[in-house]
């Protein structure tokens, strides 16, 4: 065995939620192409459609499956029909979020809920069911945000309490179950990455938080993903 050996992911199954754009799609690719069997959750199917076939064509293997992660039901279908495609479920990216800017003053109860169903109960909904799935060895990884730590000059009380929470629930689950059950539990807290979802922010707002990175620059996706491939492989 060699220290690369251990980032390998050969014979291990992933579900990647969020999996239809933007980070989601680097991290599907970034795990098949360590080697795991993928399964892409997300709401619209065409464009899961292309991730998979994307994946096949550079040999990794892949389904994808139309699943809403603020329904418990489809959480517990999208689990269900990996481990019955697959044989088994090793890891979980948590990585469906959306990340709407609305003023307190305006925003309506189901604005801010809907944030908290997708950001926080979905993350929820889905390790539950993963869990119930996995034996020792598995790992869970949520995708929370810097936001969940510090601010950055957009109103978004929604989703910097949705990603805050994500950090309390990691930390729950991982003492339930990483010495119980052998599943590891951590989260990432990704900076700025230009999405689907930052393409919505006010123009200017990239620049205004420039000088608080560290590296001078926005993230590039294989970075994140190669976070996420760490934290699922054995390398740990
Ligand atoms: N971009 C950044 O700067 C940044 C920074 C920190 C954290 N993050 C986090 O990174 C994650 C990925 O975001 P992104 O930047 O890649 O944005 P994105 O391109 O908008 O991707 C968001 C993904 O979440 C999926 N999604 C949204 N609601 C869903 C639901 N109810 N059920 C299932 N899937 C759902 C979307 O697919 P469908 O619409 O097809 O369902 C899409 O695949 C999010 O959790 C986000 O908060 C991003």
């Amino acid at each position: 065995m060699t220290i690369l050996d251990y980032f390998k992911l050969d014979g291990k199954v992933a579900i990647v939620t969020g999996a239809s754009s933007g980070l989601g799609v680097a991290v599907g690719h970034a795990l098949a192409d360590a080697g795991a069997a993928v399964a892409l959750g997300a709401r619209r199917s065409d464009r899961l459609a292309v991730v998979r076939s994307d994946i096949e064509r550079s040999g990794g293997r892949a389904i994808a499956i139309t699943a809403d992660v603020s329904d418990p039901d489809d959480c517990s279908r999208l689990v269900a029909e990996a481990v019955e495609t697959f044989g088994h479920l090793d890891i979980l990216v948590n990585n469906a979020g959306i990340g709407t800017a609305v003023p307190a003053i305006r925003e309506t109860p189901d604005q801010f809920r809907q944030v908290v169903d997708v950001n926080l109960c979905g993350c929820y909904w889905m390790a539950q069911a993963a869990a119930r799935a996995m034996t020792s060895g598995g790992s869970i990884i949520n995708v929370s945000s810097v936001l969940g730590l510090t601010t950055a000059g957009l109103p978004q009380a929604a989703y910097s309490s949705s990603k805050a929470g994500l950090f309390g629930l990691t930390r729950d689950l991982a003492q339930q179950w990483t010495g119980r059950k052998g599943i590891r539990v951590n989260a990432l807290a990704p900076g700025f990455f230009a999405t689907e979802m930052t393409a919505q922010y006010r123009e200017g707002y990239l620049a205004s938080i420039e000088p608080r990175m560290l590296v001078g620059r926005q993230g590039e996706p294989h970075e994140l993903a190669a976070a996420v491939v760490f934290l699922a492989s054995d390398a740990k």
